[in-house]
């Protein structure tokens, strides 16, 4: 049988095949409290063995973008367990995904217009973040011009991870994945091109630029297990204003090894195909040959090629993005050699169940036609 389909123990959570669906916002959340809308999408795709979540905001200052839900309120907590009781009813496990934004906000989805908060005050260039326009319609505004973080502000933000994560397991996911991929946050720290803080925090030594990550990932690990405890990352990531930099490959090694040490339930690359463009094959071999434990990688995966890389070592998990949002029985598809559906771009984010809880699984499509 294809490794795709067989069963995975990831620290002890039993997972029924290799196919992550992976984390996707769809700014479908106006009240940023999750709701039977938000049940019903996650529970058509419970067939996934593992299902991450949404980005979901540790706190008001963490978040960037407009309908997107939360994990720092009890409303929030109550939530989400409409989700996690749809995804576990069928089966299926659920982490919850922590998302801190950092830079990639407009004052508008702040508390009280604030600023967005980063390493430095440097706006990302060409960067459009989803909130308020001056007449109070939603609508893409390049983001603001972030204020940077004083050093003792900086354990709150860690705090806030722990609380969300408490959060999470009482919500009822089965773990967390820390989101410090893709530009936002922790990505910001780590960015040796864009992080020139003169504290603890930053600056040219790569200890210093990783040290926010690490100290959320000990804290929420001390707070709920590292075993149900994954982060993502995304090596030569260019997107969202994050600039190439000096010292860039032992940045991240550095980053694979201190994490390694504290042995996390997984780590996930969000980015296979830029990482592979930008930093080449002989980069991605020393990362994963530096990374012990369980691997999950993403990006622009088909089943030939997900088989491959499962074969080969390269991932341990598959985690499949866009495909999940048009094919709700992904899963079913791939083992049965179904066609699948193209998601509808148009409708990736804001709106209701229009291409959200519509694409009819493969069997229910043969009906109505
Ligand atoms: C994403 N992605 C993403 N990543 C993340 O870590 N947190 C998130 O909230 C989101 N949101 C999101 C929304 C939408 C609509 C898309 C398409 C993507 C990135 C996603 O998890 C994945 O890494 C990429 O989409 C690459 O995988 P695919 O789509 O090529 O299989």
């Amino acid at each position: 049988m294809s490794k795709l389909f067989q069963d995975y123990d990831l620290r002890g959570l039993k997972l029924r095949n290799r196919i992550v669906m992976a984390p996707m916002t769809r700014s479908r959340v106006p009240s940023t409290v999750p709701d039977a809308l938000t049940a019903e999408y996650y529970g058509q795709r419970a067939g996934a063995g593992l299902i991450i979540g949404e980005g979901a905001q540790v706190s008001e200052q963490a978040r960037g973008y407009l309908f997107t839900p939360g994990l720092h309120a009890s409303a929030q907590v109550q939530g989400w367990k409409g989700v996690t009781a749809a995804v576990h009813e069928r089966g299926g496990a659920i982490f919850a995904q922590l998302w801190h934004v950092g830079r990639v906000a407009h004052c508008s989805v702040q508390p009280f217009d604030r600023k967005p908060v980063a390493p430095v005050a440097v706006a990302a260039a060409g960067v459009n973040a989803y909130g308020y326009r001056e007449d109070g319609t939603p609508g893409q505004m390049p983001a603001s011009k972030p204020r940077a973080l004083d050093t003792d502000e900086i354990p709150k933000i860690t705090a806030d991870f722990v609380a969300a994560a408490r959060n999470a397991i009482e919500a009822g996911f089965d773990g967390v994945e820390i989101h410090g991929a893709n530009g936002y946050l922790f990505e910001q720290f780590i960015n040796g091109g864009l992080n020139t803080r003169d504290d603890r925090y930053g600056g040219p030594s790569i200890d210093n630029r990783l040290r926010l990550l690490l100290e959320t990932v000990d804290a929420v690990a001390e707070a709920i297990g590292s075993h149900r405890t994954g982060v993502r990352v995304s090596p030569f990531n260019r997107g969202f204003d994050m600039p190439a930099f000096e010292g860039e490959a032992e940045t991240w090694l550095a980053a694979v090894k201190a994490l390694a040490a504290r042995e996390p339930a997984y780590l996930h690359i969000s980015n296979r195909d830029s990482m592979m463009a930008n930093a080449g094959k002989d980069f991605v071999q020393r990362f994963r040959a530096a990374w012990p434990g369980t691997l999950i990688v993403a990006g622009r995966y088909g089943k030939e090629h997900a088989e491959r890389d499962l074969e080969s070592g390269l991932a341990d998990l598959v985690a499949f993005g866009r495909p999940f949002i048009s094919n709700p029985d992904l899963v079913d598809r791939l083992r049965n050699g179904w066609p699948l559906a193209e998601a509808d771009p148009a409708t990736f984010y804001g709106g209701g169940a229009a291409g959200y809880t519509d694409y009819p699984a493969w069997e229910e499509s043969l009906e109505t036609a």
